[in-house]
């Protein structure tokens, strides 16, 4: 079955992009590609929330959107995956073509449209789930809003409250480019009051399932430096769980040189990495480290993943990199990882930890 890992990528990437994705949705999914999980070096054991990690590099949110294929992702070697972004009622998106391969850039654009079933069914995986062993990592849940509805906020609400018994950590997607009027959301007054609704959400569905999943923030990487304190003060004085630092930007670096560069949308992968690295680094000076973050942007080697967490984040995730890399990306990141850290002498994935503020 390795062989079939192996091969995935250079095959995948013979199909237009979504319906390569598609496709690896689907084979996940029918047990095609099953995988062994082999033990981690216990080095990259980490404990973040209360949530124990066998390794800090985990699958970020827009490749599950609707929570088909986490444990196959674990079972590839993920320490932990996000499912979503779910929104309340299912939606179609944005018009095709929507996702776009970069590959000369090693990135990827996507105005995708959170695209995806809705709540109920997602909810109804997760909860199929239970009475099951354990997975062998958390399992996220990232919530967004419909395009069309009026109260943002609510749908915010509505999944958060669904969400909470069946997820190890929920996150509040207020990043996407691509849902009008949703990067809005991180202006002050917005925002103060959508992280009130949220976690008092989070704290009303904790009161009856005993259940209270860290809720977390993911931001995008275009904020000014304003609005970065704006949401450092907010959060920590709202007592926010976590930060997801970044989403997709709305950027365009100058060094792009495929043909699509031009495309609307988020653009993801290699580009935004030096943008990811400073974000996360500033969060953590604004945050005092009080807040972990996950690091998320263009990671696509062990040398990145170390950076990020140098930088100052908990644990990392990747999404476009599978693209160029194939699944077995996870493997050299992991192993590159434990023999950075065994070099320079830390025990553990959290000393190093913001190593680069000392
Ligand atoms: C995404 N991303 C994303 N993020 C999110 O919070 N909700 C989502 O639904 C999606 N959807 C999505 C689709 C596609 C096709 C891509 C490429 C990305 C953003 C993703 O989670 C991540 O934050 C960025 O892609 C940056 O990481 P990488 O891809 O550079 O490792």
């Amino acid at each position: 079955m390795a062989d079939l890992y192996g091969l995935a990528g250079p095959v995948l990437r013979l199909l237009p992009p979504e319906t390569a994705h598609r496709f690896a949705i689907l084979a996940l999914r029918s047990g095609l590609m099953p995988a062994v999980r082999t033990p981690d070096d216990p080095v990259l054991a980490t404990r973040v929330w209360g949530l124990e990690f066998a390794n800090p590099i985990g699958l970020s949110a827009g490749f599950d959107k609707d929570a088909e294929v986490g444990e196959a992702m674990l079972a590839a070697g993920f320490g932990f995956v996000e499912a979503g972004t779910v929104t309340p009622l299912p939606q179609p998106g944005n018009p095709r073509p929507r996702l776009f391969r970069l590959t000369d850039d090693r990135a990827v654009i996507n105005r995708l449209g959170f695209n995806g079933g809705g709540l109920a069914a997602f909810a109804g995986r997760l909860a199929a789930r239970r009475g099951r062993p354990r997975p062998p990592g958390p399992m996220g849940a990232n919530v967004g809003r419909n395009k069309d509805t009026e109260d943002g906020a609510a749908d915010y609400e509505i999944g958060i409250e669904t969400l909470t018994p069946l997820a190890d950590y929920l996150v509040i997607n207020i990043s996407s480019p691509n849902t009008p009027g949703l990067r809005a959301l991180q202006s002050r007054a917005l925002f103060e009051d959508l992280i009130a609704r949220s976690l008092a959400a989070r704290d009303r569905a904790a009161l009856v399932t005993r259940d209270k999943p860290p809720l977390l923030v993911k931001i995008a990487p275009d904020l000014d430096d304003g609005e970065r304190r704006d949401i450092a003060e907010i959060c920590l004085a709202a007592g926010i769980d976590g930060l997801i630092v970044a989403n997709t930007t709305i950027d365009r670096p100058e060094s792009l040189r495929s043909r699509d560069r031009g495309e609307i949308g988020g653009l993801s992968g290699a580009p935004l990495f030096p943008r990811v690295l400073r974000c996360v680094s500033d969060m953590f000076t604004l945050t005092g480290g009080r807040i972990p973050i996950i690091g998320s942007g263009g990671v696509g080697s062990g040398e990145d993943a170390y950076a990020v967490i140098r930088a100052g984040a908990s644990l990392v995730q990747l999404y476009s990199a599978l693209v160029f890399e194939g699944p077995g990306l996870v493997t050299r990141i992991k192993s590159h990882l434990a023999r950075s850290l065994r070099e320079d002498r830390y025990a553990t994935i959290a000393d190093a930890v913001g190593a680069d503020h000392q």
